[in-house]
């Protein structure tokens, strides 16, 4: 894998974690994340124009605390790496043109990034990646399963059809007045409850790489309103987390074993669940495939992810110009 040599300084707002980074080649030499978590928790989820004004009060701090703890003067950064989709449009606005603006002022190349390419690139600070290799993102808004045949090339083998998994976590929790973030708080509430004592969906049914966790919702809705009182809160946590991690493990199994590669990444905010990581860890050892997961601190949204993809394209030349623009959506390049 070719990744660029010099150090790169990457910036991601796309929701509600100000990031910043530096990042060497594969090293990550700083990843600096400010989460606007405690701001939004009184909303119970992310409001836009509270994020945006909040990514514009600790962009230049954050950028700052970057550089000074990886200990990379300014004048060594050789290029500037931007998350400019998808996203919320007002966050990324913020990011994006703090990037300009530093680019401009001191010369250095620009390049905006998609953001799932970040997610897919925080393997990229193992040993050895294989390619291809059959990745699973999930993440509060993305459920996809994407073969990446190279470093930049990707396809779309499934998705979910309606919520997102970080999504089907999220409201869970707030169905069990868990609050918010959910998957996190679910995760800890399941310790020690049983994942066989409330029966919910597993989605679509048959053999397809696509997801739905919408029906989950609604089941878990019935089961809050049924129970009442008695509803054991460990054991419908421990219900609902396995109700997600068998479905993602079966489906990226089975998307590995149809496009016959021999290893599977595991990447987005969702792959912090310690549980998904050891059911697909375990069904990856049971097929003789290897897992690929990224440090913790690479799941969940950070700038170093999106340095490490922008270490891959600029080796490659790649640059944008001043007119770089936003986008809420977008597919994979
Ligand atoms: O990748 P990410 O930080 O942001 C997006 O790009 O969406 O993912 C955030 C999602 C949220 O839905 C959050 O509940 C979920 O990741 N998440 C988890 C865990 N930590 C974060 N879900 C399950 N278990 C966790 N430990
Ligand atoms: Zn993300």
């Amino acid at each position: 894998m070719n990744l660029f040599a010099d150090p790169i300084l990457a910036i991601e707002t796309s929701c509600d974690e100000t990031s910043a980074a530096i990042v060497q080649g594969s090293q990550v030499l700083s990843n600096i994340v400010s989460s606007q978590t405690d701001l939004h928790k009184k909303w119970g989820g992310v409001v836009p124009e509270a994020a945006a004004r909040a990514h514009v009060e600790s962009i230049v701090p954050v950028f700052d605390e970057a550089l000074t703890q990886s200990g990379v003067p300014l004048c060594d950064v050789r290029g500037i790496a931007i998350t400019n989709r998808p996203g919320l449009v007002g966050a990324l606005s913020v990011g994006v043109s703090a990037a300009k603006a530093l680019a401009f002022s001191s010369g250095l190349p620009l390049l905006g990034i998609h953001h799932l390419e970040g997610h897919l690139c925080s393997v990229f600070v193992l040993n050895e990646i294989p390619f291809p290799h059959i990745a699973l993102i999930v993440s509060g808004g993305h459920t996809e399963l994407v073969m990446v045949k190279d470093p930049g090339s990707y396809s779309l083998i499934g998705q979910t059809r309606d919520d997102a998994a970080g999504e089907a976590f999220d409201k869970g929790a707030r169905l069990l007045g868990l609050g918010y973030p959910g998957g996190k708080a679910i995760e800890d509430a399941a310790i020690g409850g049983s994942p066989d004592q409330y029966a919910l969906p597993r989605g679509l049914s048959g053999d397809t790489c696509d997801f739905s966790f919408s029906g989950l919702k609604t089941a878990m809705y019935r089961l809050v309103e049924k129970e009442g009182a008695n509803l054991d809160i460990a054991d419908a946590a421990a219900s609902l987390q396995e109700a997600i991690v068998s479905v993602l493990t079966e489906r990226t199994i089975l998307a590995a074993e149809r496009s016959r590669v021999s290893a599977v990444s595991l990447v987005g905010g969702v792959a912090a669940n310690k549980r998904l990581r050891s059911a697909l860890e375990g069904a990856c050892k049971l097929n003789g495939m290897r897992l690929l997961a990224p440090p913790f601190d690479l799941c969940t949204d950070n700038a170093a992810m999106i340095g490490l993809a922008a270490a891959h394209r600029f080796a490659l030349g790649q640059r944008d110009g001043f007119d770089l623009d936003v986008y809420a959506n977008a597919d994979l390049p």
